[in-house]
């Protein structure tokens, strides 16, 4: 399905077994990519097992890293050593172990002033894109990457932010009110323009709002995200708010 409450759900028993699924996933459509395969990162603590899966030699031995650029779906603006910085978290979970060509990653800014950030990785997509304006049929990912936070942001779309309401811009800052950081985040219309939007979620925490999101109750920015292709749940038994049989 495009959007959220269209999109199929994949349960499975553990965050093990999402990791799992979502690498297996990711190494499947880039190998059938022709040329260059895009992916948005997501950030956060959900895919940690992910990268670090990625990151195993009899998976990185498979991965086409030549033919794959990495792009953010969303970043704190942190310095990349920061305890906080998705950037950071792939670079030494993923990146360092893996021989992918430092050009093919794409950090977001990490300093100076935010919006001059945003405009400046806005203009790296564009470059990688090839135009200046999104083309339907003509996706800017092959896979877009995205979380879930509690209060029901994804990448860094929170509630009651501006970035919202954006429709023509690819990149976004957004000082949330209810998490640390100010962000630089993908926005909407960026995030629509994929073939494959996956979301991981694991853990009894984010069941609640995984069942809001689900049925698409529009006060959840995570409700508004849509692909060109195909939207994807891929959770575990927790947070699909099924008790965890022992
Ligand atoms: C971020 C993430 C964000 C994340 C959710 C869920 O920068 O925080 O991109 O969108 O996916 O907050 O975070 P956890 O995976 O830590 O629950």
């Amino acid at each position: 399905g495009h959007d959220v409450t269209s999109a199929a759900v994949v349960v499975l028993d553990s965050s093990d077994a999402v990791a799992r699924r979502v690498a297996s996933f990711l190494l499947e459509k880039a190998c059938q990519s022709k040329g260059v395969f895009r992916i948005a990162l997501s950030g956060g603590s959900t895919p940690r097992k992910l990268y670090a899966l990625m990151a195993q030699p009899d998976y990185a031995d498979r991965f086409p890293w030549g033919r794959a650029q990495f792009f953010y779906g969303d970043d704190r603006f942190v310095p990349a050593d920061s305890p906080d910085s998705n950037r950071g978290m792939a670079q030494s979970l993923l990146f360092a172990h893996v021989p992918v060509p430092r050009d093919n990653i794409h950090p977001m800014p990490d300093q100076g002033d935010a919006d001059e950030a945003a405009r400046t990785y806005e203009v790296e997509l564009k470059r990688a894109y090839g135009a200046d304006r999104l083309e339907a049929g003509r996706p800017l990912f092959d896979v877009v990457l995205l979380g879930l936070g509690e209060n029901g942001h994804t990448a860094s779309l929170f509630p009651r932010q501006p970035v919202l309401e954006e429709k023509t811009h690819w990149v976004a800052s957004c000082v949330p009110d209810d998490a640390p950081h100010t962000r630089l985040t993908l926005t909407y219309p960026a995030i629509a323009s994929s073939r494959h939007v996956l979301f991981l979620v694991t853990g009894a925490a984010k069941a609640a709002v995984l069942e809001r999101v689900r049925v698409g109750d529009p006060v959840e920015p995570a409700s508004h995200i849509r692909s060109e292709g195909e939207v994807v749940w891929i959770v575990d038994r927790e947070a699909a708010g099924q008790a965890t049989g022992k």
